[in-house]
């Protein structure tokens, strides 16, 4: 066994879409994870289909505790015995935080210095969950890391406002911190059915039931859709890799679907014959995002596994499987 297989590593949000994959990665890997989370959005049953997905002995190297990241004591708790974390606990929504900007920003903000608090005062890396949303709306192809940020909703400000503590984090207290700017992750255990889900998770689950998807918009607008597993991969690499100061790196696959080209790919998968029903483009959304991803390439070697049809077509099974 090496050094690496015995860490222990916190991740902040774990019973959560992307957190539970997070956790279902690193238990595969071997290594031991602590989740913390409130259960806000995140549920058991993520974690259960993560430990079916790894088997073995996966169980007995998962420890939950169940708190808030903006309760200083809690953090304290689930940061005992781990030498690395990864934060993604957040309310994570623009719809959400347009309705109830400061619950966004006391989760995602607050909690988040909390979350990097702990981390200097035990000296452990940070990996934290930045959001494309940092970028806006900007006429460039490529969103890249020098871009100048320009936040559109107060989601994306609470996003960016974290971005900001760790690199004053990595400044004053020289501590390793990665920020990791995800760009519509999607993916197995994605919530469908709520105001907040996410485009292709609402999509599968109207299309399982017969109905027509709603398109917010034309549904020309694109994004950069990155598959949960290759997200996983690559904040744990980026946790594992010899880094310094505060880098922020894009994590996608470069790519570029237009919501129409979702609901037409996923419409063929599912073998109904709808029509999308267009309404109002919503507040805070922006309309192009594609990654560069050069950035994450030199700086951890992370390229992209799934192509946009095979994560769709291994996302459209599980919602078969789990909805129909
Ligand atoms: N899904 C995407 O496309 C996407 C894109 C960019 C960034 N992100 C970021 O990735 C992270 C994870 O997003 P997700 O899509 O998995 O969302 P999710 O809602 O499934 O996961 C968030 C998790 O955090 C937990 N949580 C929320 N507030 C908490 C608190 N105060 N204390 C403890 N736990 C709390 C929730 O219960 C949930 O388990 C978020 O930080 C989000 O901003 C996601």
């Amino acid at each position: 066994m090496t050094a690496a297989d015995q860490k222990r590593y916190l991740v902040t949000g774990g019973a959560g879409f992307i957190g539970s994959h997070m956790t279902e990665h690193m238990l595969g890997l071997g290594r031991s994870v602590t989740v913390l989370d409130n259960f806000a959005t995140g549920k058991r049953e993520n974690l259960d289909q993560a430990l079916a997905a790894v088997g073995g002995d996966a169980a007995s190297r998962l420890e939950v505790v169940e708190g808030c990241i903006t309760n200083p004591d809690d953090v304290a708790r689930a940061c005992e015995g781990v030498s690395g974390i990864v934060h993604l606990a957040a309310l994570p929504s623009v719809v959400r935080s347009v309705e109830a900007p400061v619950e966004s920003h006391h989760h995602n903000v607050t909690g988040a210095v909390h979350v990097l608090d702990a981390a200097r005062q035990r000296g452990l890396k940070v990996v934290y969950a930045g959001s494309s949303s940092a970028y806006g709306d900007q006429d460039t192809d490529f969103k890249h890391e020098d871009l100048r940020e320009d936040p559109l909703s107060p989601y994306a400000a609470s996003k960016l406002a974290c971005e900001l503590y760790c690199r004053s984090f990595a400044r004053v207290y020289g501590l390793p911190i990665v920020v990791t700017r995800f760009f519509n992750v999607f993916g197995p255990r994605q919530v469908p059915d709520s105001p907040y889900s996410g485009v292709v998770a609402a999509f599968c689950f109207a299309l399982l039931q017969g109905r027509a998807p709603r398109i917010d918009g034309d549904g020309s607008q694109s994004r950069d859709f990155t598959y949960v597993k290759d997200v996983a991969r690559g904040v744990t690499m980026a946790l594992e890799a010899e880094t310094s100061g505060c880098q922020t790196v894009n994590l996608a696959c470069a790519g570029n679907h237009s919501v129409l080209s979702l609901f037409e790919i996923l419409r063929s998968q599912a073998g109904v014959d709808v029509e999308p029903v267009h309404g109002p483009s919503r507040t805070g959304d922006v309309m192009h995002s594609r990654a560069a991803i050069d950035r994450i390439r030199d700086l951890i070697g992370f390229e992209p596994e799934y192509t946009f049809e095979e994560g769709l077509a291994r996302t459209f099974d599980w919602y078969r499987v789990t909805y129909a």
